[in-house]
């Protein structure tokens, strides 16, 4: 599975932990930065970041600001991202199952390393999207963004 990772300042902390912790795990992210925790806008990372899922150079990325909600606001105006922002590993889990996440958020001022490896490592070992009426929604989803996405 090829997943990128990227963060803004409030992030940057949280995103060197989760590639050294993943890096044991056998996972490689690929870091579309932030590097260091001098202030940057998180719309430039998590739209680089998006564009990139979204054309299919990763199947899964990784976004983290502050509180997570800045970057993913910015990342669900990506046509085709679907980005979760996640407090918990309940939400990791469905995100995939029942809205096929390509993108997870988390807030690295709100969320301690540990929960957020955790989290995290729930998402990404959770690979099947449940299909059926979660695919008449997610297809939803899709089709809006076909009509007012030229
Ligand atoms: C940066 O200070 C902070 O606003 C940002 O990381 C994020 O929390 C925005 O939603």
């Amino acid at each position: 599975m090829k997943i990128v990772i990227a963060s803004d300042h409030g992030g940057y902390e949280l995103k060197q932990f989760l590639i050294e912790t993943f890096k044991k795990e056998g996972y490689d992210f690929v870091d579309y930065g932030t590097n260091s925790e001098e202030s940057v806008d998180y719309p430039d990372y998590a739209i680089k970041t998006c564009e990139d899922v979204a054309a299919g150079k990763f199947d899964r990325g990784i976004l983290i600001c502050g509180t997570g909600i800045g970057i993913s606001i910015a990342a669900n105006k990506v046509k085709g991202i679907r980005a979760a922002h996640c407090t918990d590993c309940f939400s990791a889990k469905m995100c995939k199952q029942h809205n096929d996440a390509n993108v997870i958020v988390l807030g690295g001022r709100i969320t301690g390393p540990e929960l957020a490896a955790e989290i995290l490592r729930t998402y990404l070992n959770e690979k099947e999207f449940l299909g059926g009426r979660h695919e008449n929604r997610v297809n939803k989803v899709k089709a809006y963004e076909e009509k007012v996405y030229k």
